[in-house]
């Protein structure tokens, strides 16, 4: 197990009808962040209990930290840090009580000085709980589960619902953890945070993995030097056949929305130049045109017809 931080094989979770994880397999290589990306409901949530030992698969084994949950979990927690989706703070007790509390859980854990300093609220110590922004409050999640000096950390989307400022302090601090050589696993339907924070990314929808390796790996597997999304005014992309976009140059696959048309495209240059000469020849004017480099969102479209996000 030397160098596997985390090692999860066919897992299953059932509630009632519904199984919510289907299979799944993980493996996170020690030093490095992995994030499980998917939409809402894809069974993220639920994978990442399992592993903390706080939801008992219904199939399926997991090892953390070499270590099993049925035979050493003491040993596990202790080595653990973790952050839960919706971590609810009580509200009437200031930050450093709320450390301390953390604290007591652990036989070893590092100064309450030093946790705020991790998480740059060394100027709210003495601040109610309530009276801490979104952020803060994240973040003040985020030294409870580093109080303990973990060596695997549990993020579960750690940044939804923060401001773009906020959610840039949560990325410093997870780099920072890694940067010490500590292991991340993270939800996320961001698909930036995966790609900035992650060396492996695990896509799932459905409770089974549907894409995984390096974000630029996955990315590649797409084929596509550009995507061109193009809005026709008028009705126009009704007047575009799939077959003639398909036939000019460099154009890979065509997906179409309400009143859009998106192209995956090996030679940008080649394939909008000739897109341009189409529309031209048809008299079909352009709303916009926009390309970008294809992400990591657009592979999840390209397997499953759906967006990450509001999917
Ligand atoms: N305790 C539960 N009882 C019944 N259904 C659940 C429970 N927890 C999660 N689910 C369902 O399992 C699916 C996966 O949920 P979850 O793991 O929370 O997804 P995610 O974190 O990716 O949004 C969803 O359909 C959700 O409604
Ligand atoms: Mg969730």
């Amino acid at each position: 197990m030397s160098g596997t931080a985390l090692q999860a094989r066919g897992l299953v979770k059932r509630f009632g009808d519904l199984t919510a994880v289907n299979g799944l397999d993980l493996e996170v290589r020690t030093g490095t962040c992995l994030a499980l990306l998917g939409p809402n409901g894809a069974g993220k949530t639920t994978t990442i209990e399992m592993l903390e030992g706080l939801t008992r698969p219904d199939q399926g084994t997991i090892k953390v930290l070499g270590l099993t949950w049925a035979g050493q979990a003491q040993e596990i927690r202790e080595r653990i840090g973790v952050q839960l989706q919706e971590t609810r703070l009580t509200e009437k007790i200031t930050a450093k009580e709320t450390l301390r509390l953390f604290k007591s859980f652990y036989a070893q854990s590092r100064s309450i000085e030093e946790a705020l300093g991790i998480v740059k609220l060394e100027d709210k110590a003495n601040d109610f709980v309530e009276t801490l922004s979104g952020g803060q409050q994240q973040r003040l999640t985020l030294a409870c589960a580093l109080i303990s000096k973990p060596s695997l950390l549990f993020l579960d989307e750690p940044t939804t619902g923060l401001d773009p400022q906020a959610r840039r302090n949560v990325w410093d601090i997870v780099e920072s953890f890694k940067s010490e050589g500590g292991t991340v696993l993270l939800t996320t339907h961001y698909m930036e945070e995966a790609e900035r924070l992650s060396e492996e990314v695990v896509i799932v929808d459905e409770g089974r993995v549907i894409a995984e390796g390096s974000p630029q790996g996955v990315i590649g597997r797409l084929e596509a030097e550009s995507i061109v999304e193009l809005h026709p005014r008028d009705g126009g992309a009704q007047r575009l056949e799939d077959a003639q976009l398909l036939g000019l140059p460099g154009v890979r696959d065509v997906r179409r929305a309400a009143a859009s048309i998106t192209l995956s495209v090996t030679d940008t240059q080649a394939s909008v130049g000739a897109l341009l000469g189409l529309l031209g020849e048809q008299g079909i004017a352009l709303e916009t045109l926009q390309t970008h480099a294809p992400t990591l969102e657009d592979v999840f479209m390209d397997l499953t017809g759906r967006h990450l996000r509001d999917a």
